[in-house]
């Protein structure tokens, strides 16, 4: 027996029209005008769109960081994106100096298997330059269905690499059918003056902002982009916060080179005003890069939408203030960075840019998850509504408002970076492959649903 979605406006990233779907056998079996609905189940889609599920390509789950470990893990992360619309994350895997890339996914594939409620992949970081990590990479793209892999030219000593392992990442990932994806911050540089700020006694969260300057992040963008540039490689840039690095992509666009970038919903909503919230409240926004002034935002929507952005991920990374973010009550360099967002980043993109007259659905749905499918290998299988494809549906009704709130929530941490917010649009029904996973404010799903998905090779898409 399968169900029909009934009564709802399809959209996907190119087209909107009124039909029924038929979920059956965890793929979506026929589309079509009016569906009899004889031995399968019916779900009321009526007033709805009906969209592919949303494909989060930026979270961290279970994930040792900042001197602690995240509070959600593949269970209760995937079960807030789930209720939040979507059906696919890809996580990352974080590789430790000395390492191998093959043990250190064993080890996300353990924490992943029997938990996740939805489909995940991976993406795997890089910590060392080492000839043993690079002949690895072929192996992983070809064998192991990881086509991503991340390189952090911030947090020294401990995630940092050198220019070096940057560029022979970028050239083994040209070759093989891999994606280099990069945390764009001058990390030497903030090291000096997280030093300086430090022993003059400056402790508040805000300082964790004033040490990483705008001016990191744009010389790293265009740092990683020429190193591109000279290895021929495609690269994706991560959770772009600012102006100044968005206008790097743009230039290296301008160039014919194939850059793409992300954003993510705390850069389109948060400021630095909100470091400034009285009783620690602003350790919340202690993530990197930080949140920029207030103007940075509506570039950033611009860039979205003109598509000189292209993909829009969470960077899902929780912790607790009680606890986890109170490590650095006297001193801003102990907090640990990060923010929980994999439950509203539909929610935020869609009040923002639908609801606020930037962008249509069909650019909501590409920028959530058909970009991220394409870029990172699951793509017709995942990121659209086709026959054939996965049965990962979001039924999202545009006329329900609600407000986020920590206290309502569904991920497992103590605060939420857009407390308060009203949000007019919210998933009615969410399903993945077939399975429907939340109704409502309901999780109606099951732990170790999640299976992991294979990424195909990457190659370099026209976004
Ligand atoms: O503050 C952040 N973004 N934490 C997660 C790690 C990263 O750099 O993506
Ligand atoms: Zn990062
Ligand atoms: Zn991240």
């Amino acid at each position: 027996m399968g169900t029909v979605v009934a009564g709802g406006t399809i959209v996907t990233a190119t087209d909107t029209y009124r039909a029924d779907l038929l979920l059956e056998d965890q793929k979506i079996a026929l589309i079509g005008e009016t569906l009899p609905t004889g031995g399968h189940g019916v779900v009321d889609a009526s007033g709805c769109y009906v969209m592919p599920g949303g494909i989060d390509p930026h979270t961290h789950l279970d994930m040792p960081f900042g001197g602690t470990v995240t509070a959600d893990d593949f269970e209760t992360g995937t079960r807030g994106a789930a209720l939040g619309g979507t059906t696919t994350i890809v996580d990352f895997a974080l590789h430790t100096r000395g390492d191998s890339l093959h043990n250190t996914l064993a080890t996300w594939h353990a924490k992943a298997a029997g938990k996740a409620v939805i489909d995940y992949g991976f993406h795997l970081t890089i910590a060392d330059g080492r000839d043993e990590t690079m002949a690895e990479i072929p192996r992983i793209i070809a064998e192991q269905g990881v086509n991503s892999f991340k390189v952090f030219m911030a947090y020294k000593h401990v995630l940092q690499v050198d220019d070096e392992t940057i560029f022979k990442t970028l050239q083994q990932c040209a070759k093989h059918g891999g994606l280099v994806q990069v945390h764009a911050e001058n990390g030497d540089v903030i090291e000096v003056i997280t030093k300086q700020a430090r022993d003059a006694g400056l402790t508040e969260p805000k300082w964790h902002a004033l040490t990483r300057p705008v001016e990191c992040e744009g010389e790293a963008t265009h740092r990683a982009i020429r190193l591109a540039e000279i290895a021929n490689a495609p690269l994706y840039v991560v959770h772009v916060s600012s102006a100044m690095a968005a206008d790097a992509i743009s230039d290296g666009r301008k160039r014919g080179l194939a850059i793409y970038g992300e954003t993510c919903p705390q850069y389109l909503v948060c400021d630095f005003s909100d470091y400034e919230r009285p009783n620690f409240e602003g350790a919340k926004y202690v993530l990197s890069p930080p949140i920029r002034d207030k103007w940075n935002q509506g570039v950033l929507l611009r860039k979205l939408k003109n598509m000189e952005l292209h993909s829009f991920g969470s960077d899902h990374c929780s912790f607790n203030l009680c606890g986890q973010k109170e490590l650095g009550k006297d001193d801003f360099s102990k907090i640990p960075n990060g923010a929980p967002t994999i439950e509203d980043r539909l929610a935020i993109l869609w009040e923002v840019g639908v609801n606020g007259g930037l962008m249509g659905p069909n650019q909501f749905v590409a920028l959530s998850s058909t970009n991220p499918a394409k870029l990172f290998g699951l793509f017709p299988r995942k990121g659209t509504i086709a026959v054939g494809s996965d049965a990962d549906v979001l039924v999202w009704d545009p006329n329900t408002a609600r407000t986020i709130s920590a206290k309502t929530h569904h991920m497992n941490v103590d605060n939420n970076v857009f407390e308060g917010m009203k949000i007019t649009g919210r998933p009615r029904f969410v399903f993945s492959r077939g399975l429907k996973v939340a109704e409502g404010d309901t999780f109606t799903g099951r732990k170790g649903h999640g299976t992991f998905q294979r990424a195909a090779k990457f190659f370099p898409v026209q976004l």
